[in-house]
């Protein structure tokens, strides 16, 4: 799919300069205040990466690839680290899937963005998620949204909880996503709308959501949504997914325009999101994905002779790019076919003594259950047509 979209793969490591996320993410963000995993070594502090938008705008920048490639489009995959308590969906270590497109403001980018994390979804089988979109626009807007938030609480500070009386001080804006029942009912109150947003922000944010309807991508506008880095800027988005619990955001990214500059480079537009690929795995519906068992051949031999032939047969299957695998515990005919349904596997190749003489194997096609004798150098290119 990422290809299907132009994008590139990057590698970022999984050790960071801890200061990276500290300048990123913002010092008073939940992720760099409570959940990052530090590692002390001598002078230098580093990080397991808690999230991977900061190391790949790092090695952006590092690399001269706003000379060399200019407009970026890189997606990514791997491990994440937050210190949290781990429950259903929240790990310790998890993983993402995500992308960062570097080098634009257009709108149209963005809708480019949350098409592709949709057509994600799509791929993967996924359905039952809403897409919430909201724009918090450029720093000056999140200035005043953050002193009509001041003045809106002030009166109400009490009666917030504890992490959002201390928000009310260094963090305003996570005050709107807090999930605590008071707080939720104080922000409930406010009428938010996009009255903060300056005239260039609203006319951004317009033609995202134009864009995204002459897509047909349905989408909820929550003027809540804030999200919980303080890198972003004008479009944010979140997937979430009610079969998930507490935990229900899919995945979730957003515009970052000033985060590049931020860095030390150029001034850049840039946008992203990252699945979470656990949560993923909750929400689709088999509880896995379509992996090769979809596809898999499942290779049975019957005795020794069977089973030396048996192993060409899977190299040059193999060698073809086809999904196969074997049965390494001699059971019995029965018993090895009763595996490949547990593997769920599209097809068996059955060897045994009469068939090595006759120079076939017997091919099984497990959804039909229809048999056919076929020669094992024709295998490859039958099963490459399925
Ligand atoms: P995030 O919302 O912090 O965004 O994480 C994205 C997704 O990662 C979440 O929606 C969730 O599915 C998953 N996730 C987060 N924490 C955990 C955890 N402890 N256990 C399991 N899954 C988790 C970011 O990290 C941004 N870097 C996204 C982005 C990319 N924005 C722009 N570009």
């Amino acid at each position: 799919m990422f290809s299907a979209f132009n994008f590139q793969e990057i590698r970022p490591p999984v050790l960071e300069d801890a200061s990276l996320f500290t300048r990123s993410l913002g010092e008073s963000t939940e992720v760099v205040q409570k959940q990052m995993f530090l590692i002390r070594r001598e002078e230098d502090v580093y990080a397991l990466r808690p999230e991977a938008t900061a190391s790949v705008v790092r090695a952006y920048i590092e690399n001269n690839l706003d000379k060399t490639s200019g407009f970026a489009k890189l997606y990514y995959l791997g491990p994440m680290f937050r210190a949290e308590r781990p429950q259903k969906g929240r790990l310790r270590q998890f993983h993402h899937l995500g992308c960062e497109v570097i080098g634009s403001g257009n709108p149209l980018v963005d809708v480019e963005v949350v098409s592709l994390a949709e057509a994600l979804l799509k791929a993967f089988s996924i359905s039952g998620y809403r897409i919430e979109l909201n724009s918090i626009g450029c720093p000056e807007d999140k200035k005043k949204l953050s002193e009509k938030l001041h003045k809106e609480l002030k009166k109400a500070v009490r009666a917030l909880c504890d992490d959002c009386q201390r928000r009310f001080e260094t963090n305003r804006l996570r005050i709107l996503d807090c999930k605590n029942e008071t707080c939720k009912d104080a922000v409930a109150k406010l009428d938010i709308g996009d009255s903060c947003l300056c005239s260039e922000c609203g006319e951004h944010f317009s033609r995202v959501r134009a864009g995204l309807e002459n897509l047909g991508i349905r989408y909820e506008w929550n003027p809540h949504l804030v999200r919980g880095l303080d890198y972003y800027t004008r479009t944010v988005f979140e997937f979430k997914h009610s079969g998930l619990g507490s935990q229900d955001a899919l995945g979730a990214g957003g515009r970052y325009d000033t985060l590049v500059a931020d860095l030390g480079g150029p001034r850049l537009g840039a946008i992203g999101f990252a699945f979470g690929i656990e949560r993923l795995l909750l929400a689709s519906s088999q509880g896995e994905f379509d992996g090769p068992q979809g596809k898999l051949t499942y290779v049975i031999s019957l005795g020794e002779e069977p089973a030396r032939q048996a192993a060409l047969i899977l190299k040059e299957l193999r060698m073809a790019g086809i999904a196969c695998d074997t049965d390494y515990e001699s059971r019995s005919l029965k018993g090895a076919l009763r595996r490949a349904n547990d593997l769920k596997a599209r097809y068996v190749v059955i060897l045994g003594q009469d068939e090595l003489h006759k120079g076939v194997v017997v091919l099984k096609d497990m959804s039909s259950g229809q048999q056919k004798e076929i020669k094992p150098s024709e295998l490859a290119r039958e099963l490459a047509e399925v």
